[in-house]
Formats: C-alpha cells, structure tokens, sequence
C-alpha cells in the first residue's frame, strides 16, 4: 500500500464572488521513502493540494489516504500527528519568536507526549546536529537566527519524531542560493538516513530534479503530467511542462543540463 494516496481531491475559493477552483481532481501516490515533486507555477494550487494533504483546510471533494488511514474521513479538522510534518517557506512564522532554538524544536515532539523531559532535551540536540545547526544556538531567541539557521531548526523540529512523510512546502524559495544548496543536500541526506517520504513543492524544476524521483506537473490547479523525474524532463509531453523547462534554460542560458 502506497504511503499517501491523494483521489479526486478539490478545493473550492471565492473569487471576486464567484466560485473558482484553487484544485481540482487531484491524485498522488507516494510510496514508503519516496520523494515526489509537485512543480507548477505561482498559484497554480501547490499550497492548497499540501494544505489539504496536512488537514490545514478541508477539501470539498476527494480522499487523502495516509499510511493506510483515510483522513480526510474525520469532519474536524486537525494536524494529522507526528508520522506527517511540514515545513514552510518562511521558518519564522513558525517559530514564537520569544522562544528559545531549543524550545522551539522540543515542541515538534512535546505535544505527541512521547518522551520525558530529559529524553526530548537529548533528542533535540541530536537534531541540531545532524541539521548543522551549533549547540551554542541551543539557548538563543529563534529571532536571532538567520533565515537559513531558522530553516534548519524548523526541519529539526519536523523531523524530531522521524515522519513518514516531511511536506516541503518552497522550504528553500527564500533562502540564497549557497544556504538552498546545502539545506538540499541536508534533506538529501535525510531521505537516505531515514527513508523519510517527502512531497517537495517548487516552483524551481532543478531543485525538483535534483532532489526527487518523481515529478507532478501542476497547471491551473490540476496535475497534467506526471513521471519519473528524468523521463518527464527529457521527454515532456504537456506544454505547461515545456513552459517550465524553457523558463529555467533562458535563466541558465542554455547550458544547463537536467
Ligand atoms: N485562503 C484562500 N482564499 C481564497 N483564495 C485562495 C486561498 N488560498 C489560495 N487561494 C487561491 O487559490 C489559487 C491557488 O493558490 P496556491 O495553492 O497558494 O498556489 P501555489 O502554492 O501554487 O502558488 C490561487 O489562485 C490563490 O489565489
Ligand atoms: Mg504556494
């Protein structure tokens, strides 16, 4: 059974009065420590489809099925617990910032009630470890650190209970090239430590290739191709694919080489 299993799944705003589909007819399939790339312009409907996957909003229509649950069944809306974790383009907004580092990634586990006090403390220094982050910073305000530092201490607060599946959700958009390639090669290496599952959202097709099996093509709130990654890259078949491509070429200048 497929770890995240998205069917016929819709989300329905208001726009200027009038119903407008953010998403529609929406399915995914995600295997146990698969990493899937949902690529597809600014406001083609990636946040909406990873909100309603975490039960941040409700769908209109369609199932999502996690780890053989379909939670989409439950009317109240809820975090779907500590086997599913998402981090955010901007780490700061999910941070108090009168918190300290450390505070602020023990909370990832405090409220799954999992561990004692001393168990969570040792964890979470664990954590800034294998996330880069100083032990120094352990006792600062999360408004000190940098955006990059900050990124690294929201993944370690994800990533503190070992999700099966981590939703990135343009986790690196705002952060500077050098600091973007050194937090994917951080996730990198949490898929291969950890066999963690990941649905990683961008608008960048180079950081999806680079990081990801499979890609999902998103256009105008629906999926219109999807493959492995290679494959779709080299061989598109929907324009909005080519769209993609072409956009990132006249950036590189046409040396680049997926
Ligand atoms: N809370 C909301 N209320 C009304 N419209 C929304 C809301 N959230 C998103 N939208 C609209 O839904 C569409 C998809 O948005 P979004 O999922 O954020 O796209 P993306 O993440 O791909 O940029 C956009 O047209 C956006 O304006
Ligand atoms: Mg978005």
């Amino acid at each position: 059974m497929a770890l995240l299993e998205v069917s016929g799944l819709k989300k329905v705003f208001k726009k200027n009065k009038k119903n407008y589909n953010a998403i529609n007819n929406v399915n995914l399939l995600i295997e146990k420590g698969e990493c899937l790339a949902l690529v597809g312009e600014s406001g083609c409907g990636k946040s909406t489809t990873a909100n309603v996957i975490a039960r941040l909003i409700k769908e209109d229509a369609g199932t999502v099925t996690f780890d053989g649950n379909e939670i989409t069944k439950q009317r109240r809306l809820k975090p779907v617990g500590k086997d599913l974790q998402m981090i955010f383009q901007n780490p700061q907004d999910s941070f108090d910032p009168r918190d300290t580092v450390i505070e602020g990634v023990m909370q990832g586990a405090r409220s799954y009630g999992i561990f004692n006090n001393g168990e969570l403390k040792e964890r979470a220094l664990n954590m800034f470890e294998y996330v880069g982050l100083k032990k120094s910073y352990a006792y600062v305000k999360t408004s000190e650190l940098s955006g990059g530092e900050c990124q690294r201490a929201a993944i370690a607060r994800a990533i503190i209970c070992e999700p099966k599946l981590l939703i990135c959700d343009e986790a690196t958009s705002a952060l500077d090239v050098l600091v973007q390639a050194q937090i994917i090669d951080m996730l990198k290496r949490l898929k291969r430590d950890k066999q963690m599952a990941m649905l990683f959202i961008t608008h960048d097709l180079p950081l999806a290739s680079a990081l990801c099996d499979k890609i999902a093509v998103m256009d105008h709130g629906e999926i219109v191709e999807e493959g492995k990654t290679r494959q779709v890259l080299k061989f598109p078949k929907h324009q909005q694919t080519r769209n993609l491509i072409v956009s990132v070429r006249s950036v590189y200048d046409g040396t680049e080489n997926f």
